[in-house]
């Protein structure tokens, strides 16, 4: 990848190099991390630059896992709030930041707003301030190798768990039996984080254990179908996924999907477009909906929206760069260059958006449908619960008794609403 760091640190310099010498307007935006994302962002910031010739902007990279960014954003606004202007921030993050960002409300016109799915705009919203505007859509899919479900006589993708693990299993012993030792079935994200909070949702609702909190807002983890999702997920664990896939995020799994060493991956869409660019894996990628545990198929929403800090010196000139990224123009280029689903309706009918992600086309579907972590009813309280959560799933995924450990959670979820009440 030695031309992608070539690529990055061409784009980098000058973009520091005009922040030190030139114009007394200097942006910088934290969030995205790193090779494709940041290069997408580089590129969205250099346009930018072009038209605001004033403006200088610096691209501050902070971890892509969603736990670690957030403790980066806190250290930022405890040390030294006025160093950023412009932050990322996680669909589950609106309660955790709003106290920390602009009312976009303020700078942005109506019309502008409305041009965003309804739902992201009412998810960004607390107590009336908008704190961020949707930048793009996260929705995970099982990506498969077309060229290995047929190699080993599978005629379609998996549609339940059960037909994923025998595929898997099928695939693995074949590739191990020709020579390739440390290929496996299938990766995912089993670090204890909130990625691991996204799968074992997808898991529970799967199985037909209902979201984190039942319908009147009560923790409702104790039940055989949450039990059976992370049963089966346990089950996985060395067996058609690495001994350390419980320390896996989405940039782990990644990795071996992206070296050829996995059949299956839960990954968000933007892996897509990296394999599309693969010489190697390029006419070997399959995509379809997550697998389901004999209830549904669940895929948790995420994404990513764009805040500014209300410690900036340069609220105006830091919308006018949200604007910017977030418009039309720059979700587009992000959407066919990387894909990224867009935040905006009017994209989903743009054919070239959809040839380029073609499971892209039921997006309003699976929005209506998408398992939604409960971050808007625990606003401040999502963290932990969310922690407590994962944490029980860890416990699982390592051999701890289902049973007992989600009835724990559910125990320390209650006294996390008691307490704060
Ligand atoms: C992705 C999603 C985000 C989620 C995170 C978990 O970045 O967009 O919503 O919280 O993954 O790892």
């Amino acid at each position: 990848m030695a031309w992608r760091a070539l690529a990055l640190i061409a784009l980098i310099l000058p973009l520091v190099g005009t922040a030190c010498s030139s114009g007394p307007v200097v942006l910088t935006i934290a969030g995205s991390s790193q090779g494709q994302e940041l290069e997408l962002t580089l590129q969205g910031v250099e346009r930018f630059r072009k038209r605001h010739p004033d403006i200088s902007v610096n691209v501050r990279p902070t971890p892509a896992n969603s736990t670690e960014r957030l403790a980066v954003y806190r250290s930022i606004f405890e040390n030294n709030p006025g160093s950023v202007d412009i932050l990322q921030m996680d669909v589950v993050w609106p309660a955790l930041m709003a106290e920390y960002a602009l009312d976009l409300n303020d700078h942005l016109r109506d019309s502008e707003i409305e041009q965003h799915f309804p739902k992201l705009i009412a998810n960004n919203t607390v107590d009336g301030k908008l704190v961020a505007v949707p930048w793009f859509i996260d929705l995970p899919v099982l990506y498969y190798r077309r060229d290995l479900l047929k190699k080993y006589g599978f005629a379609e993708a998996p549609q339940t768990w059960a037909e994923l693990e025998e595929m898997a299993q099928a695939i693995q012993d074949g590739e191990r039996q020709e020579g390739d030792v440390d290929f496996w079935g299938y990766v995912w994200q089993g670090r204890p984080y909130e990625g691991l909070t996204c799968n074992a949702l997808e898991w529970q609702l799967s199985h037909g254990g209902g979201n984190i909190l039942d319908d009147e807002g009560k923790p409702s983890l104790n039940n055989p179908g949450t039990a059976a999702g992370l049963y089966r997920a346990s089950s996985w664990v060395a067996k058609i996924s690495p001994p350390d896939i419980v320390q896996f995020d989405e940039d782990d799994a990644h990795a071996i999907w992206r070296q050829g060493k996995a059949a299956f991956m839960r990954n968000w869409t933007s892996p897509y477009s990296v394999a599309k660019q693969d010489p190697f894996l390029q006419d070997k990628v399959g995509v379809v909906t997550m697998p389901s545990g004999g209830y549904s198929s669940a895929a948790a929403l995420g994404g990513w929206q764009l805040f500014v800090s209300r410690f900036s010196s340069y609220p105006k000139q830091a919308v006018q760069l949200v604007r910017f990224l977030t418009d039309e123009r720059e979700q587009r280029r992000r959407a066919i260059d990387g894909s990224f689903a867009p935040t905006r309706p009017a994209l989903y009918k743009d054919s070239e958006v959809l040839s380029s992600m073609p499971f892209l086309l039921s997006i309003d579907q699976i929005l209506a449908e998408a398992a939604v972590r409960p971050s808007t009813e625990l606003g401040l309280r999502y963290e932990s619960v969310s922690q407590a959560y994962w944490k029980a799933a860890h416990d699982v995924l390592n051999g701890a008794n289902a049973e007992l450990r989600l009835a724990e959670a559910e125990k320390e979820i209650q006294a996390i609403l008691q307490d704060q009440e």
